[in-house]
């Protein structure tokens, strides 16, 4: 009987986490070969080991989900073109800016009749306008992609917590867009000391902004689609307990004097954040559609984001 193969692309700590459950699922499913590749970005350790080798040897990610086994069947794989050649599923999980360039390296190199996912947050914004990741995964690679999002904290998830999250997929449109723009708002309310009831109105806030913004760019957006787990939950989560969050805080907390930059580099180790580069892409498209006075949250977060560049260069 024909077994289904499924990659992962990407292996940080949402990419890692999503690779262990795949492959305890392929381990129970018997449609599926238990082997569930991983393409890693390869980088050289500390120890001046390949992150590759190691995640085979050990089955971890020590840098990016250190502390948490991700099965044996979990197959390393620092080679993009040979990890998806014979993928029936590909799974989409690197952070959005590097997602262009992994497609462009993909063209022609995947299966013609396979099913991809998309776990990626953020946009790709484009002279002609916004563009979704799944949409871009789509049509650069002519394969239909869905996507799942939602109140998911990786750390939390990689230790087996109950989380849930929303499928978009295209036959029952669904749009599964979040930004952690508001969680950036979120953490310099809490590095501002500002107060819970402060940090709500962020929310509310950021959640209304983020309803109004896909309405103005995709008209087939349905408001239901934000009560679901992608939605107000991944608000909720993110604003309390994501990296976004947590870097924004220190951020507020240093008055802005030290860059995202410098601050994401230390506290993350690698990982990257979403946040800054969407409110960039968001800010792009309001203040070309001449809309910035409709999200003064958006707006303002860019602003004060970029300002930590002014206050280093001045
Ligand atoms: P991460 O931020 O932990 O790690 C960064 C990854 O990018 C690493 O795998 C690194 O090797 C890779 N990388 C660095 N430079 C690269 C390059 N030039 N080309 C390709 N890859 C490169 O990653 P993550 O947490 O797995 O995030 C992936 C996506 O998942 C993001 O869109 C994120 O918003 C989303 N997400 C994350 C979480 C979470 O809790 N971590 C939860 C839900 C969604
Ligand atoms: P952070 O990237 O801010 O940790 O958010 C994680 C997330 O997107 C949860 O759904």
């Amino acid at each position: 009987d024909y077994k289904s193969r499924v990659t992962v692309v990407g292996s940080g700590n949402w990419g890692s986490v999503a690779a262990k459950l795949i492959a305890s699922n392929t381990l129970k499913l018997n449609s599926f070969r238990d082997e569930v590749k991983m393409w890693v970005f390869e980088e050289t350790l500390q120890s001046g080991e390949k992150l590759t080798d190691v995640i085979n040897r050990t089955n971890e990610n020590v840098k990016y989900l250190p502390g948490i086994k991700l099965g044996k069947n979990v197959i390393a794989d620092p080679d993009l073109e040979n990890a998806v050649k014979d993928a029936d599923m590909l799974v989409f999980v690197t952070p959005h800016q590097f997602m262009e360039g992994i497609c462009k390296r993909l063209v022609g190199k995947v299966r013609e009749d396979a099913e991809a996912i998309s776990l990626i947050k953020g946009m790709e914004v484009k002279m002609e306008g916004p563009c979704m990741i799944s949409t871009l995964i789509s049509e650069q690679l002519g394969i239909n992609c869905s996507v799942l999002m939602g109140a998911n904290i990786a750390n939390e998830i990689a230790v087996e917590k109950f989380s849930e999250a929303t499928i978009g997929y295209r036959d029952k449109r669904e749009i599964a867009e979040q930004w952690n723009v508001v969680a950036i708002a979120a953490g310099f309310v809490d590095g501002l000391d500002m107060g819970n009831n402060t940090k709500a109105a962020i929310m509310r806030i950021g959640l209304k902004e983020m309803i109004a913004f896909s309405k103005l760019l995709f008209s087939s957006v349905r408001d239901s689609t934000f009560f679901e787990s992608c939605g107000v939950a991944d608000v909720i989560t993110t604003c309390l307990g994501g990296r976004n969050r947590k870097v924004a805080e220190a951020f507020a907390k240093n008055g802005g004097k030290r860059s995202f930059d410098e601050l994401e580099a230390e506290m993350l180790q690698g990982q990257k954040l979403q946040g800054v580069s969407t409110a960039r892409e968001v800010y792009e498209v309001l203040s070309h559609r001449g809309w910035l006075e409709l999200f003064p949250l958006f707006a303002t977060v860019h602003d004060l984001c970029r300002s930590s560049s002014t206050i280093r260069h001045s």
